[in-house]
């Protein structure tokens, strides 16, 4: 039944004038690496929801899940390490959007979002002057050449105030990375998830809504298919001798009411979904169930308060 019903899924799109679909895709198969175990998170696939294999200059970045009627990112899921592309990392200006949202039969690769307007996703028009920073979801500082110049694509970008911005890079973004780090020096992967939730009430240009949480959760394990890796054929660096080793997977989430004043506070997977009433963020990861959360959480602080010392 499955096998029968497929040629009619394919087809609908065509059928609905209207319909959203493109790289924008019918399900993330194509670029399903991305996610631990290759199982997208789960409970997050609702109405008027972009599936995105991000291209650029002919490879696949990241993955995004984006809201065309509020017109902001529900999660970009990416991966260290993960360079795809070679020259040095720039942003564009103007930042990219996605052409296939808006018509199927569009270029499949991210594009300049100068002179564009869309009834289905921000354009950098609609930052201009409106007192808020293009936050991103995957973060520019991860990566390396063209996978963090992909970054710069308004499909991954929530608004969020230049301070709340500026602190999230300090209180998550910068702790992630280091946890990547380490978790790279034991042989493995970091699986990333990062997203936004609960709408203000506030809209730029009268159109792309200001989430009002920013949240991020990590997994820390073995690629499901090492030896034929997308991420890991090209490019594998090391991570130098200035960070703490520990040999065993782990998780941790963080998440931040995007307020400057407000702190961005840790917490574990499980708790984090439940918060935003979804299922599993991540296949199977250590640290995601009651099981092992507890200790899981407190091997992640000694390994966040080891000082890069030694
Ligand atoms: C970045 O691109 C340059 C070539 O432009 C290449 O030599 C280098 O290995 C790339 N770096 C990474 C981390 O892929
Ligand atoms: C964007 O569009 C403006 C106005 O048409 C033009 O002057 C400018 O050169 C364009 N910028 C880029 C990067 O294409
Ligand atoms: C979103 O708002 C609801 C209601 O105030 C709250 O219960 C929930 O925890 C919020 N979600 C997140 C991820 O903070």
């Amino acid at each position: 039944m499955e096998t029968e019903s497929l040629p009619f899924l394919l087809l609908l799109p065509i059928l609905i004038p209207g319909a959203v679909q493109g790289e924008v895709i019918q399900d993330f198969s194509q670029c399903a690496w991305f996610f631990q175990g290759k199982v997208p998170p789960q409970g997050f696939d609702t109405q008027n929801r972009v599936k995105i294999c991000q291209r650029y200059r002919n490879h696949y970045h990241f993955v995004t899940l984006y809201r065309t009627e509020l017109r902001n990112p529900v999660y970009s899921a990416y991966r260290y390490p993960c360079t795809m592309g070679v020259k040095a990392k720039q942003r564009p200006r103007p930042w990219f959007y996605e052409p296939q949202i808006d018509d199927p039969h569009a270029s499949a690769e991210m594009s300049s979002s100068n002179d564009t307007s869309s009834d289905h996703q921000a354009v950098d028009a609609d930052y201009q002057r409106s007192g808020y920073d293009r936050g991103h979801l995957y973060p520019f500082s991860l990566n390396k050449n063209d996978s963090a110049t992909a970054t710069c694509t308004l499909t991954n970008a929530v608004p969020q105030k230049h301070k709340a911005n500026v602190n999230w890079a300090k209180e998550a973004e910068s702790v992630v990375l280091k946890l990547a780090k380490i978790c790279h020096k034991s042989g493995r992967l970091t699986y990333v998830v990062t997203g936004s939730a609960n709408s203000t009430t506030i809209k730029l240009k009268n159109k792309v809504m200001v989430p009002e949480v920013a949240w991020t959760a990590l997994c820390c394990t073995s690629s499901s298919s090492p030896n034929n890796d997308p991420c890991l054929n090209n490019h594998v660096w090391s991570e130098g001798p200035d960070l703490p080793r520990y040999d065993k997977d782990f998780s941790a989430a963080f998440k931040k009411r995007m307020e400057p004043e407000e702190p961005a506070v840790r917490l574990t997977v499980r708790e984090l979904q439940n918060e935003l009433k979804v299922g599993k963020i991540f296949e199977s990861c250590r640290g995601t169930s009651a099981d092992d959360e507890e200790e899981t959480f407190k091997d992640v602080t000694y390994l966040i308060e080891t000082e890069m010392s030694n």
